[in-house]
Parts: structure tokens; C-alpha cells; sequence
């Protein structure tokens, strides 16, 4: 079984990708990790992040073991990887390893912003999780701030919905809810509250 949960930065997706997958004892895969680590060799590198055709040769070089370096997760990578992901050549070198991965039996979790539409299609379920621009900011802003780390909420706010943008509107893969997807409302859900409804939509279609 496929689970495909799609939606924008800072939504809560990966929190219940990551309990689903635990949950049914699937495999999970955070696929903005890809991007990101593309995003952060084109940093180190020193590189042009418009620059799509080495971008692509990095996508195409991965190591898709590495995924799990904590600077991966930071605001700068998280920006740049925004923009390299906007390239068509870039996104096709990735997709293969993501149909793999999504073929792990007995079932994986990938989330992203184009599971539901692109890589996997055919997911038995897919889940669009949204929330509002301003509840996202403040979840940000507080994670920032439980790391210790200096934040402003209105800044924050400002990158969420620049970033929304950047992925609703480019042409290669925008994020978009499938029309066989359902839609799950986040903003007012604790996360307790947010994975009792991924599961209930899980259970409608097995
Ligand atoms: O979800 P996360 O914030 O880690 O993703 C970082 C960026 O990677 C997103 O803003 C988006 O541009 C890109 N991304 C994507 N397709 C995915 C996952 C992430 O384009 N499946």
C-alpha cells in the first residue's frame, strides 16, 4: 500500500507521515530531504542555484543514504531548495528513486508536494494536508524558539508564503491536491487530533 500526503511547508505532513508509517509499519520517506540535499551540495559547492543543468548532474550523483544531516533541515537549505526543485531536470532525476521507495512492501508513506500527483498516482490513498499561512508561521516560530533559536514570527510568515507561491506556481510539479485526494484541515488539530483523522481516512479505502 501507497500513502501519498502532499501540502505546503510547515502543514504538519511530515509529523503524520511519520506516525502513519509507524502506525501500519511502513516505511517513511520525506522527499523535501531530497531536495534539500540537493539544494545544500549546490550551497557547499558555491554553486548558482539557477543553474538546472548542474543541478540536475547533483540530483542525479545523490547519495540516498544521506538524508539525515541536521543542517538539511535548516531555513537557508529549506529556500534554495525551493528553487532547485523548480527544475524539470531536476525533479526527473529523482523520481525513479522515489517509485522505488514507494514499492517497499508491505507499504510506505512518502509526503511531499507532488506524491499524490507525479511520483505516485496510483496511491491508494492520498492525503492533502493544509493549514492556515498564520498557524503554520506560529508552529515555525515556536520550534525555532524551543531549538533556541532567535525567530521572528513575521518574518517567517512572509518566507511561508513566498515559498507557497514558488511551489503552487512553477509549471514542473507544482503542489496541488489531486482530485482523488482527500483534503485534511490541520490548522486547529493538536497532533494527536491531526493523526486520529490520517488513520480514518487511511482505514475508509483497506
Ligand atoms: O517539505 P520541505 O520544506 O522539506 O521541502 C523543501 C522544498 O522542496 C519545498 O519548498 C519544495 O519546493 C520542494 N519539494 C518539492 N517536491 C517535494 C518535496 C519538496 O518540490 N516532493
Amino acid at each position: 500500500m501507497i500513502i501519498a500526503i502532499d501540502g505546503p511547508a510547515a502543514s504538519g505532513k511530515g509529523t503524520l507521515a511519520k506516525r502513519l508509517a509507524a502506525h501500519y509499519g511502513f516505511r517513511h520517506l520525506d522527499t523535501g530531504l531530497i531536495y534539500r540535499a540537493v539544494a545544500k551540495a549546490m550551497l557547499d559547492a558555491g554553486a548558482d542555484l539557477t543553474d538546472e543543468v548542474r543541478a540536475a548532474e547533483v540530483a542525479r550523483t545523490l547519495d540516498p543514504t544521506g538524508f539525515d544531516d541536521p543542517a538539511l533541515k535548516s531555513h537557508t537549505v529549506g529556500e534554495a531548495a525551493s528553487v532547485v526543485s523548480a527544475h524539470p531536470q531536476v525533479r526527473a532525476a529523482l523520481v525513479e528513486f522515489q517509485q522505488i521507495f514507494a514499492a517497499t512492501l508491505p507499504g510506505a508513506v512518502l509526503d511531499g508536494r507532488d506524491i499524490g500527483t507525479v511520483i505516485c498516482p496510483d496511491a491508494e490513498v492520498k492525503i492533502f494536508v493544509v493549514a492556515a499561512p498564520e498557524i503554520r508561521a506560529h508552529r515555525r516560530f515556536l520550534e525555532a524558539q524551543s531549538r533556541g533559536e532567535p525567530a521572528d514570527e513575521a518574518a517567517i510568515l512572509a518566507d511561508i508564503i513566498k515559498r507557497d507561491e514558488r511551489d503552487r506556481n512553477r509549471s514542473a510539479a507544482p503542489l496541488k491536491q489531486a482530485p482523488d485526494a482527500v483534503l485534511l484541515d490541520n490548522s486547529y488539530l493538536d497532533i494527536e487530533g491531526g493523526v486520529r483523522a490520517a488513520i480514518d481516512i487511511v482505514e475508509a479505502v483497506r
